[in-house]
């Protein structure tokens, strides 16, 4: 993790966890993960882009242990707050799962529906073994029953950004995660922001 700097929060935004609360949570999970697989059995690590990405570049380093990393991009968000119409493969794995032992990285399970999408397409890989890591479990407006195996921290039913995590593509590079007071305006802002109508 980067050396932190001093912390400035934008305007709309207030702090849920600090950069120091994740950290320590992330490398509890990262052994509590690598415990799970014995030597010889190599985890291949899945992270949903775009916020998983943050996450499990600290993850992959608090499990000090062999693993090999993969990225898939999902899609079921517009530049608002809430899911919206069917998961879309953007990007996919570069190779076979079979037989590997597989775990997603997630940044945050809200409805359920992106991940259980991703491990019903994953076993139909045949992996040896299927397990989920997730950040955030907003555990509370779960919709799709899913396992998640590891959770960070279990959150409110509020929009959160940071550590990754958007908000119409602003905030992934907070070190912090934070709520967003009043999504809606934050979301049109930045659309405004970025020159479109
Ligand atoms: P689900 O299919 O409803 O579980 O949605 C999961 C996906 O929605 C996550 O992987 C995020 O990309 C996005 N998401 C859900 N809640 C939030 C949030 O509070 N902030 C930012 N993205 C979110
Ligand atoms: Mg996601």
């Amino acid at each position: 993790m980067l050396p932190s700097s001093p912390m400035v929060v934008p305007p709309g935004l207030s702090v849920l966890l600090t950069a120091g609360q994740i950290r320590s949570r992330v490398a509890a999970l990262g052994r509590e993960i690598a415990r799970q697989y014995p030597p010889g059995r190599d985890p291949h690590l899945v992270a949903v882009l775009k916020g998983g990405a943050v996450f499990a570049a600290d993850l992959i380093r608090a499990m000090a242990r062999p693993l090999t990393l993969d990225f898939v991009a999902l899609s079921s968000y517009g530049a608002g707050t809430r899911s919206s119409g069917p998961v879309r493969v953007v990007g996919d794995l570069m190779g076979s799962v079979e037989g590997r032992d597989l775990l997603i990285v997630e940044d945050i399970v809200d409805s359920g529906g992106t991940l259980a999408w991703l491990q019903d397409t994953l076993r139909q890989g045949r992996p040896r073994s299927l397990r989920t890591v997730a950040l955030l479990d907003k555990s509370s407006r779960r919709r799709t029953a899913v396992s998640v195996d590891h959770v960070g921290f279990t959150i409110e039913d509020r929009f959160v950004v940071g550590y990754g995590l958007d908000l119409a593509e602003r905030y992934r590079e907070l070190p912090y995660v934070a709520v967003v007071d009043a999504p809606a305006g934050l979301a049109e802002e930045s659309r405004r922001a970025a020159g479109a109508s």
